[in-house]
C-alpha cells in the first residue's frame, strides 16, 4: 500500500522507465537553470526537483533517499485513514536516529492522534491541517530530561544558556526532518507546523511540557487527500556559496524566481499597484511577498523570548 503510494507520488521508481536519469550534467548557468524552472513550473506534473529544474544527473547519484527528499511538497489536506501502527514505528525510530548533539538527545516528541487534542491544536496554531491529519507529532526542545539526570546524579544543573538552547533547537529540528523524511518515503504526506509557536504558554500546557521544553514544530502525517505541487526553490546560485559567502548572481537570481513564483499562480489575483501611475502594476512574486512577511514582526511570535523564559528556558 504505502510504497505504491509512494510511487505514484514520486512519480517514479528505482529503474522505472521515463525517471529523470542520464548522463547529462547539471546546468551550470544561471540563466539556463532560470529557463527551465521557468519552463517547467508550467508543468504541474513534474514529481522531483530534478525533473522541476530539468536537471539531469547520472543514475549512480539518485538513492531512494535522494528521490525522496527531492520529491517533497507540503500536503495540507488528509484522508481520515490512520497511519499504522507499524508506520508510525518505523518513522518514530528513524526520527530517534538522528544525530544529536554530544549524545545529550535534548529533543522530546509528543504523538497526537486523539481527534479532541489534534482539534485543540489546531485551534490554538489556527491550522486546518492538525484536525484533519491522523498523525500529528510535535518536536520539543528539552532539558528538563538532563536537569533529571543530574538531579539523579547528584550535580549542579548549570550549562543551561543561549547555547544550550540552539542544541536543543537543533537536535529536535533534525529529529522532525528525520520523520518528515521517514514519512514521505512511505507515502505519507506532511506538513511542519510552526503555527504551533503561535501559542507557545497554552500548547506547553494541552502537552503537559514540564519547564524547559516547548513545543518547536509540529508535523502532520496521513494519505494526501489530493497530490501536492512541488513548489520552486530560490536559484541553488542564490543560496549555495563556494568557498565564500558570495552574492554575485543575487539580484538575477532573484527576479527569475519572483517570476517563477508568479507564473506558478501561487500568488494568483495579487498585484503590486505602481506609485503615481493609477491603475498600473508590478510583479507580485517572492520578493514583494517576503519582503511585506519581513517588514512587520509576526503578530503572535514577536515575544517568543518571553513565552519561553516563562516556560523555563535561560537566555544568558
Ligand atoms: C519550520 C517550518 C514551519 C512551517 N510551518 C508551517 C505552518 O505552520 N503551516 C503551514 O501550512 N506550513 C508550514 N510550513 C511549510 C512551509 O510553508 C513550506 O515548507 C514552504 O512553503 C515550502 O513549500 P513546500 O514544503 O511545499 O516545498 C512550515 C515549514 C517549516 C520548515
Amino acid at each position: 500500500m504505502a510504497s505504491t503510494a509512494h510511487a505514484q507520488r514520486r512519480g517514479l521508481s528505482r529503474g522505472a522507465p521515463g525517471r529523470c536519469r542520464s548522463q547529462q550534467l547539471p546546468p551550470q548557468n544561471m540563466m539556463e537553470v532560470v529557463g527551465a524552472m521557468s519552463h517547467a513550473t508550467q508543468e504541474a506534473t513534474k514529481t522531483n526537483r530534478f525533473q522541476l529544474e530539468n536537471r539531469r544527473l547520472p543514475d549512480s547519484v539518485l538513492t531512494e533517499a535522494i528521490l525522496t527528499m527531492t520529491s517533497h511538497a507540503s500536503v495540507r489536506h488528509y484522508k481520515p485513514d490512520p497511519v499504522p501502527p507499524e508506520a508510525v514505528e518505523a518513522i518514530l525510530t528513524a526520527a530517534r536516529s538522528s544525530a544529536t548533539s554530544s549524545n545529550l538527545h535534548m529533543y522530546s516528541i509528543i504523538v497526537v492522534t486523539d481527534g479532541e487534542r489534534r482539534e485543540q491544536l489546531a485551534q490554538l496554531s489556527e491550522q486546518d491541517q492538525v484536525r484533519q491529519a491522523p498523525l500529528v507529532l510535535v518536536f520539543c526542545p528539552d532539558l528538563h530530561r538532563l536537569e533529571r539526570v543530574c538531579e539523579r546524579q547528584g550535580y549542579p544543573f548549570a550549562d543551561r544558556n543561549t547555547e544550550m538552547f540552539m542544541q536543543a533547537v537543533v537536535d529536535a529540528a533534525l529529529a522532525a526532518q528525520n520523520a518528515a523524511v521517514a514519512a514521505e518515503s512511505l507515502g505519507f504526506g506532511t506538513c511542519y507546523i510552526g503555527a504551533i509557536r503561535n501559542r507557545p504558554v497554552q500548547v506547553a500546557q494541552l502537552l503537559k511540557l514540564p519547564p524547559r521544553t516547548f513545543a518547536l514544530v509540529g508535523l502532520t502525517i496521513g494519505y494526501p487527500a489530493r497530490p501536492a505541487k512541488l513548489k520552486p526553490r530560490l536559484p541553488a546560485q542564490v543560496t549555495v556559496h563556494y568557498e565564500e559567502y558570495s552574492e554575485d548572481g543575487l539580484e538575477e537570481g532573484l527576479a527569475a524566481y519572483d517570476e517563477i513564483m508568479a507564473s506558478s499562480g501561487i500568488y494568483k489575483n495579487r498585484e503590486v499597484p505602481v506609485e503615481g501611475q493609477p491603475g498600473v502594476t508590478r510583479l507580485y512574486g517572492w520578493c514583494e511577498h517576503s519582503a511585506r512577511r519581513m517588514s512587520k514582526p509576526h503578530p503572535l511570535r514577536h515575544n517568543m523570548k518571553e513565552h519561553l523564559q516563562q516556560l523555563g528556558w535561560d537566555f544568558v
